[in-house]
């Protein structure tokens, strides 16, 4: 099975149809250490004004319950992709249903539009994978899906699932694209989500980012999510700051040239900004 062509990546709207029929839009709001309320449904409400469709989270973000909020205030549940995602704690099979039910309590929905596995923790998820195939079947959520997973961990879970994962979230950003993975991705019908777009800020650390946005009017920022989208992934930048958030949705007004690809898809290093698959939660 090889992946969806991505969208005409004209406004917020444009989504990704995943291999299962649900549409995924290809810009999201990502949430992680928007912690403090005050902080979080703020920011989450001028998301949704700005006119994001689709939000990310997860239970140990501690803030499901704001993002809840802001979602109820804005009063179009229907409307938007919702994301969360089984904390590690909860491998165990009744484990994984109960995380799946408090996370939904938490959000105030009776389902999620994406249940994503945070991380592998070592090999050890085929007991997650069931539970999380059962909310999908009891209707708590319309997809499901894998985050940090690498090549060995999905040649694992391929061999004994009922149902294929249709998105992994990975650490994918200048500095570290991950080819092989991706590859697996394509070849697998495997939608790829980019966390971490931003490097944490390292941008600015990089000239050639700066030269392509000073020829496009565009901000860095702009220039590395434009990117992301351009290489066919969905991305889910985190703000705290309104402004930062209109600005980050200001990306389908322009394109990025072969060559300004080609400058960007040469920055690769290999270099992780956050965990380790490999290591993390074993
Ligand atoms: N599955 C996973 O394991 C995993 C891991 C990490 C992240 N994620 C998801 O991916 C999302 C994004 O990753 P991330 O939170 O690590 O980092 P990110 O979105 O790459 O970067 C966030 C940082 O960029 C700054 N920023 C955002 N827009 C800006 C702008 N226009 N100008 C200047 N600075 C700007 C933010 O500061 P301000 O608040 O000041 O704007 C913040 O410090 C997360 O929020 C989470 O939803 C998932």
């Amino acid at each position: 099975m090889t992946a969806a062509a991505p969208p005409p990546l004209d406004s917020l709207d444009a989504a990704i149809t995943l291999p299962n029929g649900v549409d995924m839009p290809m810009l999201g709001f990502g949430t992680w250490q928007l912690k403090d309320p005050d902080v979080c449904v703020p920011a989450v409400r001028a998301a949704l004004d700005a006119g994001y469709k689709h939000l990310d989270t997860a239970l140990i973000y501690g803030n499901e319950t704001s993002v809840g909020k802001a979602v109820k205030e804005h009063g179009r549940r229907d409307e938007l992709f919702i994301t969360t995602k089984l904390w590690n704690e909860h491998h165990a099979y009744d484990d994984a249903l109960k995380g799946c039910d408090e996370s939904l309590k938490n959000l105030g929905v009776d389902h999620v539009d994406l249940y994503l596995m945070h991380w592998p923790c070592g090999m050890d998820f085929l007991d997650a994978w069931r539970a999380m195939e059962k909310c999908l079947e009891q209707g708590k959520t319309r997809a499901i899906g894998c985050s940090n997973f690498l090549v060995p961990h999905f040649q694992k879970l391929l061999d004994e699932a009922d149902v294929k994962p249709v998105v992994n979230q990975f650490e994918f950003h200048a500095w570290l694209q991950q080819p092989e993975l991706l590859k697996y991705h394509d070849d697998h019908g495997i939608v790829g989500e980019a966390w971490s777009p931003l490097m944490r800020g390292h941008y600015n650390d990089i000239p050639e980012i700066g030269d392509i946005a000073e020829a496009h009017g565009k901000s860095r920022v702009q220039v590395l999510l434009r990117w992301v989208l351009q290489r066919g992934l969905v991305t889910i930048p985190r703000s705290s700051k309104p402004d930062h958030i209109r600005a980050n949705a200001e990306v389908f007004d322009f394109a990025l040239t072969d060559d300004q690809m080609n400058t960007l898809n040469g920055l690769d290093q290999n270099k992780r900004l956050g965990g380790d698959p490999m290591t993390l939660g074993t």
